[in-house]
């Protein structure tokens, strides 16, 4: 576990301006700056954030951080409410019980526990492999009540028969490096807060496949959890087709298409690592006679360099699946990620055979799904080569939209 905090927590008083208090009752999860009218005292970050309203009646209880421009991350608001470990473990309990119907399908162990601000739980994220939890802190202000957090993961895990024995600690870069409470700066990215650090990847089984999560350097938490649905569809629709995955990453989509009888998967992706890893994680299967018939090719490179170089050299396939990282976390990235997807789906749509099939991810979560799903069909249409059939879809079970800007995903297959 991590070391107890030098200061205990205190609690500070904050009011908020009309708006920000109506917010705030309406559920959403984040103050910010501007929205505080006063705080008694100024407090550090980390302590309780307690938001009173013009009759000095309780409204709502979160997270304190002075350093960041979302000041409060709301845990609570109604009825006065402690924050203490019977709280985090009503939570965990809550949440985790929304993940039953996933749970109960019975062939995946890795899931996203806790969704953050979608979950009720702003800046935090659990992820489970086996037997491992990731603990994910988007905030610093989460820093003081790592015990009582981790504490609670286990306990609740032990409840419901899904035991964890390992717990690794993950930050956000902007978390890592932000101030931090005295009695926190010891803690850092890929730290074991429980159990023995893995040396090793570890296993886990999603939709029956098998597959490796590097839960110490990798990517997000070392695998992205949010496209178990669509790779299931892929795997659907790969019987005997010629399959192109770019932005594979760890293989995901690679190894259910190997799975659903594609006679070929190409992977593609800038990182030599996660290449490594799609080549591992199709390993893992190999026991499959699908995955075994199937060729696998590698390469690693720019997306869109690969993309153009396979068309020069006349290349087609059946499938091809383009799942970039965000292009925009900011609203002024917006106009620079929509080229950016119509470049990709032009990109792609050459690579395409004529009745074959385009998917085409966003995870951008300024761009929403409306504009997304218009942007793909567009440019299809505009390239001569329009999408029938057209699918959208959106968040996994585990990765619910708790709030307006929660909504990230969005997934749009296409019959070219
Ligand atoms: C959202 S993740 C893809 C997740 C993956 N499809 C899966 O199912 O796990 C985005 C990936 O794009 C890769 N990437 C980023 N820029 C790239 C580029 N210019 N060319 C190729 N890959 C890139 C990253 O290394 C990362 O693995």
């Amino acid at each position: 576990m991590s070391g107890s905090p030098a200061s205990p927590v205190d609690r500070v008083a904050v009011r908020l301006t009309k708006d920000a208090l109506r917010q705030v009752r309406g559920g959403h999860p984040w103050v910010f700056d501007a929205s505080v009218a006063s705080v008694k005292p100024e407090g550090q970050v980390g302590d309780l954030a307690v938001v009173f309203d013009d009759d000095r009646k309780f409204a709502a209880i979160g997270l304190w951080d002075p350093g960041s421009p979302i000041r409060v991350r709301v845990l609570h608001k109604g009825s006065p409410r402690t924050v203490d470990g019977t709280f985090w473990r009503e939570q965990l309990a809550a949440v985790l019980e929304r993940r039953r119907p996933l749970l109960a399908q019975g062939d995946t162990d890795a899931y996203r526990w806790v969704a953050g601000e979608n979950d009720g739980l702003p800046g935090l994220v659990v992820d489970r492999y086996a037997d491992v939890a990731v603990v994910k802190l988007y905030s610093a202000a989460w820093m003081p009540h790592l015990d009582d957090v981790v504490a609670a993961v286990v306990d609740v895990a032990a409840e419901h028969a899904e035991p964890v024995a390992r717990v690794v600690l993950r930050m956000a870069r902007t978390t890592a490096t932000a101030p931090r409470r005295p009695g926190t700066e010891h803690l850092a990215d890929g730290d074991a807060l429980l159990g023995e650090l893995p040396t090793v990847p570890v296993q886990f089984v999603e939709n029956g496949l098998t597959f490796e999560a590097d839960v110490v350097h990798g990517q997000k938490t070392g695998h992205f959890l949010d496209q178990r649905d669509n790779r299931r569809r892929v795997r659907d629709l790969a019987a005997g087709k010629r399959v192109l995955d770019v932005f594979c990453c760890t293989g995901g989509f690679s190894v259910n298409a190997a799975a659903g009888s594609a006679a070929l998967v190409h992977s593609v992706d800038l990182s030599p690592q996660a290449v490594a890893t799609a080549r591992r994680n199709l390993a893992y299967n190999s026991a499959l006679p699908e995955v075994a018939a199937c060729t696998h090719q590698a390469t690693v490179g720019d997306a869109y360099d690969v993309m153009e170089r396979l068309a020069a050299k006349g290349e087609t396939y059946d499938v091809v699946v383009v799942d970039p990282p965000s292009f925009a976390s900011r609203k002024d990235q917006v106009a620079g990620a929509v080229r950016a997807y119509a470049r990709l789906t032009e990109l792609a749509l050459e690579l395409v055979e004529p009745g074959g099939t385009l998917v085409q991810a966003s995870c951008s979560a300024r761009v929403d799904a409306e504009t997304f799903e218009r942007v793909v069909t567009t440019t299809a249409a505009d390239a001569g080569r329009p999408l029938r059939n057209v699918q959208v879809f959106g968040h996994a079970l585990d990765h619910p939209v708790g709030f307006a800007q929660g909504e990230y995903l969005c997934a749009v297959f296409g019959t070219v």
